[in-house]
């Protein structure tokens, strides 16, 4: 067990606190802290520090292939951990960072081995969080930072998430409240003639698209049979404790399943919209929000509310694939244990 320290800074507005200058000076000497961003709390550690790395690794017990990203406050200092940065990325960087969008670009080796799991490219971005930026400026090392959950869990979005996973296996938690956006950022391979969403997230491809033309989708992402050119989309991931069924179709559908299940004795949990929340019958119900963004920012609290014990069976809406609709149904598709369409 190691001691967890956790500072609250969450209604400190200014966040010129003692705790980010604390925070970064454990980051500086090879500790890991968990820190907000505006789409999940990450798990940092000095990313050109190997050992310090390989805590990240054994913490959340990750994959030894799965690369990590690396996090930096400015252009000008993510500009020193690549190589060749194609002009439409340069394009993307002006108009999404800080923001939701990680950067696969040619590794130059500043950052240690085990960040990038044997990929000759690395993966950066500048996140868009006054508590992030506040740390990476003080720490003014890269940080490499995973989602700050356990492997195959879902992401957290509040730093109960991360204490609920992580305490006893990190050194530190920053407690900014919730995140912004809910979902990881869009992660797009740069190092194509034509830029590549690897995984989409807070960026959409139709924001994508008014900056720089045309932008493909990993096929991967979409054909189960193709192997996904982001190591770490081949993992099952995001799951819930106990068994979630996506259903699509209108709340009568939904409704249906939700009468035949409680027949056979099943307790059930439901995510759904606040609309068809107010349409459908059933125990438990969540609703995630009244928009695709708002349910985007709950989906991963929801998917955590309903515990083993209580539910037998989760069942959530599928929402429309538009906008972040598309990596809302990234996620849930890979959550979930069955597609009822
Ligand atoms: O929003 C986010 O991106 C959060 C916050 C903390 O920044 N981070 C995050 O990291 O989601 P993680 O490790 O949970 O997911 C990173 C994804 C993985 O699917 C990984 O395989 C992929 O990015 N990735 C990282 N480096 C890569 C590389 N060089 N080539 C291909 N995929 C890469
Ligand atoms: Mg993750």
């Amino acid at each position: 067990m190691i001691e967890t320290k956790r500072w609250n800074i969450k209604n400190d507005k200014t966040y010129n606190h003692q705790a980010i200058e604390d925070a970064a000076e454990r980051l500086k000497a090879g500790k890991t802290i968990a820190f907000p961003t505006e789409t999940v709390y990450g798990l940092g550690a000095d990313a050109t520090n190997e050992a310090a790395v390989a805590k990240i690794f054994k913490a959340k017990g990750r994959p030894q292939d799965n690369p990590l990203i690396a996090h930096v406050a400015t252009v000008e200092q993510l500009r020193r951990l690549v190589d060749d940065i194609p002009v439409y990325a340069v394009q993307l960087m002006e108009a999404f960072s800080p923001g939701p969008l990680t950067y696969i670009l040619p590794n130059n080796g500043t950052c240690a081995d085990n960040v990038t799991a044997g990929q000759t490219t690395i993966g950066v971005r500048i996140p868009d969080h006054p508590v992030a930026q506040a740390l990476l400026e003080r720490a003014d090392v890269p940080v490499a930072a995973p989602s700050a959950n356990l492997s195959g869990k879902p992401s957290p979005t509040l730093a109960d998430h991360v204490w609920a996973d992580l305490h006893g296996r990190i050194d530190g938690l920053l407690d900014g409240g919730p995140t912004g956006v809910g979902l990881e950022s869009t992660v797009i391979d740069c190092t194509q003639e034509i830029p590549i969403i690897l995984r989409p997230g807070g960026v959409t491809k139709e924001q994508l698209e008014e900056v720089v033309g045309t932008v493909m989708t990993d096929p991967g992402l979409a054909n189960e049979k193709e192997k996904p050119k982001s190591p770490g989309m081949k993992y099952r991931h995001y799951s819930p404790e106990v068994p979630l069924w996506l259903v699509g179709g209108k709340p009568e559908h939904i409704q249906t399943i939700i009468n035949k299940e409680k027949t056979r004795g099943n307790r059930l949990g439901i995510l759904a919209s606040e609309r068809t929340a107010g349409l459908i019958q059933a125990d438990e119900i969540i609703s995630l929000g009244t928009d695709i963004t708002e349910i985007a920012a709950h989906l991963y609290d929801g998917l955590r509310k309903f515990k083993q014990g209580d539910v037998d069976i989760i069942i959530c809406e599928a929402f429309s694939e538009d906008g972040i609709g598309q990596a809302v149904m990234n996620r849930l598709k890979k959550a979930a244990t069955e597609y009822i369409q």
